[in-house]
């Protein structure tokens, strides 16, 4: 059996904290000596973590979601059109499609901040637009948006009260803070989607209108069969401005039958 001849010049050992990696192999790969495809792997994966470093100590999850938000045309295009979400030409394209919004419409929002929901139901001439977030949301003019948990038990009578009568359309943008376990931020969202469809068919007029986004393919199956009940149409929905890579669709249903 021959011995490992010593590599030539031509390939370089990889280093993690050195910049440069020119060296490369043609075929195979010995213990210690790369080929020039794993070589470009780690430039790449370098030149991320250079990035990343600059990026003032952010995690690479936030520096990743900064270098999207920077590079995304549709928040180009909210700055530009004034509205304080991307999420805004989210239900634009629902509206578009469904024909949600109209003139002295009763609406409410449910995880509405930063507000690009609320300000879209305004420009719609909605006759009331009332709001939830647990985050602080900056006054809309036209809406009436409450700071407070959605989940706390007295939030269902607390926008019911903001209300004063019942809703033509509840939307729901909700969205639980993920944690990176896969099925608490499952279960986490699929409560926030269950008590969102039930709030809607306490306050929904009838032949009111519920949207709500959904992860993972839709709606759960007892939820779904329960909205069929309850509405007359029940749709999924992605809208061209909702990423491609993210999971997120939205469930539109219309037509309450009270
Ligand atoms: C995708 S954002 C909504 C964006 C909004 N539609 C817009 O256009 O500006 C989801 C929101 O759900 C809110 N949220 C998540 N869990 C909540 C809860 N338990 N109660 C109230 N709001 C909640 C978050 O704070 C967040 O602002």
């Amino acid at each position: 059996m021959s011995k490992a001849k010593p590599p030539s010049k031509r390939f370089s050992k990889p280093s993690v904290s050195k910049g440069k990696m020119t060296g490369s192999k043609p075929s195979g790969e010995k213990r210690g000596w790369i080929t020039r495809e794993a070589a470009k792997k780690q430039a790449e994966t370098r030149m991320m973590d250079e990035r990343v470093k600059t990026a003032r100590g952010r995690k690479i999850s936030s520096t990743l979601w900064l270098r999207r938000q920077l590079n995304d045309p549709y928040v180009k295009k909210a700055k530009l059109d004034g509205y304080r979400s991307r999420a805004a030409y989210k239900i634009l394209e629902l509206d578009e499609k469904f024909d949600l919004l109209f003139k002295g419409a009763v609406v409410v929002d449910l995880g509405a901040a930063p507000g690009g929901w609320s300000q879209i139901a305004v420009k719609k001439n909605a006759g009331k637009v009332i709001g939830i977030d647990i985050l602080p949301v900056e006054p809309v003019a036209g809406a009436d948006i409450i700071e407070m948990d959605f989940l706390d038990e007295r939030a269902a009578d607390v926008l019911m009260n903001m209300l004063g009568g019942k809703a033509d359309l509840v939307m729901s943008d909700l969205a639980a803070n993920t944690t990176g376990h896969r099925n608490t931020d499952h279960l986490r969202t699929v409560a926030l989607v269950e008590l969102a469809a039930h709030f809607a068919f306490q306050v929904l007029k009838p032949g009111g209108a519920f949207v709500t986004k959904v992860f993972q393919g839709g709606a759960e199956k007892t939820l779904l069969d329960s909205l069929k009940i309850k509405f007359e149409t029940v749709r999924h929905a992605k809208p061209k401005s909702s990423r491609d890579g993210s999971p997120e669709m939205y469930l539109v249903a219309k037509g309450y039958k009270g």
